[in-house]
Order: structure tokens, then sequence, then C-alpha cells
């Protein structure tokens, strides 16, 4: 059976939104934080030089999945994937994916772990660590309202110092953000 169009796997992903990650990933290396059954996943693998995808496939629409849900799902999102060579899968939580990785290595970040608000600061604080420098984008950042004040501190405070701009926003998608492209820093 030939593989399903990004926009035929069930996800969150919008058509514009997209169009939009697609222009971003031509030709980059890529991380994606939470893929849930491989829509945005393939969306960027059309595109990317690479893939990594992380997650525990552990949450769906109304929260924890049982064993049987859990790898339901994984099963749909390696049946979604299998013939992308430039995708690699990280079957792991992101804190345990961020103890022993940098963002370093990517030109393009994607964040979307949907309402799991434990992990935002984790992450935030992980790209400041490392000094990340490339684009960072987040999904949704609305989602709940601990999420949506954590990212606006990071626009207003950190990403200012680290001479990033965000340059492309939406109320209520996606948040885009530009980090210290060209700096020395
Ligand atoms: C909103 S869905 C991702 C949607 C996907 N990007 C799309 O376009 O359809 C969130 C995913 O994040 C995963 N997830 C949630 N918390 C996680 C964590 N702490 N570590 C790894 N994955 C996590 C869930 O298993 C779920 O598959």
């Amino acid at each position: 059976m030939p593989p399903k169009a990004w926009h035929n796997i069930h996800g969150w992903l919008s058509l514009e939104e997209g169009r939009v990650l697609q222009e971003l990933c031509h030709d980059k290396g890529v991380l994606e934080i939470g893929s849930y059954k491989g829509r945005s996943s393939v969306c960027i693998a059309d595109v990317a030089n690479f893939i990594d995808c992380v997650d525990h496939f552990k949450m769906g629409v109304n929260g924890r999945l049982n064993r049987q849900e859990s790898e339901d799902l994984f099963s749909e999102f390696i049946e979604n994937t299998i013939t992308f060579s430039n995708l690699n899968l990280y079957l792991e939580s992101f804190r345990e994916y961020s103890e022993f990785s940098t963002p370093k290595s990517y030109d393009v970040v994607y964040y979307d772990l949907g309402k799991s608000r434990t992990n935002i600061q984790m992450f935030l604080d992980w790209l400041i660590e490392h000094t990340y420098k490339g684009v960072l984008v987040i999904h949704n950042y609305q989602v709940h309202k601990e999420i949506t004040k954590q990212v606006d501190k990071f626009r207003k405070t950190v990403v200012p110092n680290q001479e990033g701009k965000v340059i492309w926003f939406n109320e209520k998608q996606m948040i885009r953000i530009l980090l210290n492209q060209g700096g020395d820093s």
C-alpha cells in the first residue's frame, strides 16, 4: 500500500501550518518533539534532509493511554512513517531524550506536546543551556495557560537577549521564533 499523504494522517497540524513548516524545514535537519500518528512527522520528512522524532506514545486525545492503546498508537506511527529513510524515532520521553542530547545539531526544532505542561519549562531551559541557535516552532502554544505564560516569558526575556526574534506569530496556532541567526555567541 502506498504511504498516506501527511494531510490524510489524523493529527493536529492544519494545512496552512503544514505549508509553513515545509517552507522552514526544506533540506534541513529537524527535531520533532511529539509525533502522535505522524501527521507533522511525514509533512516534515517529505521535504527535510532528516527528522528525528521523540515520542513515548503514552498520550492520546483524551489523556493518558493504557498499554494497548499506546502500542496501537506506536504501530500507527510506524505504519505511516516506515517508508521514510530520513526519519528516526527516539521512543522515549522528552526528559529522557534531553538528558543525553543537544538541540545544537538541528536547524529547526518543532515542539508539539499538546497539553503536557510539565515539559515546557524543561524544554525551554534545555534550549537556553545549549544556546540553541536555530529556528524554533511551538505548535498551538495557547492550549494551556501555564504553557502560554512560560512561552511568552521566554519570548520577552530570553529571545531578545539571545538576539532572537519572533518572526511569525499567530494568536491561536503556532509561534515561530528565530534564534541567534548568524551570531557568534
Ligand atoms: C499533540 S500530539 C502530537 C501531534 C503531532 N505532532 C501531529 O501533528 O499530529 C502530542 C504527542 O506528544 C506525546 N507526548 C506527550 N508528552 C510527552 C513526553 N513527555 N515525552 C514524549 N512524548 C510526549 C504524546 O504521546 C503525543 O503523541
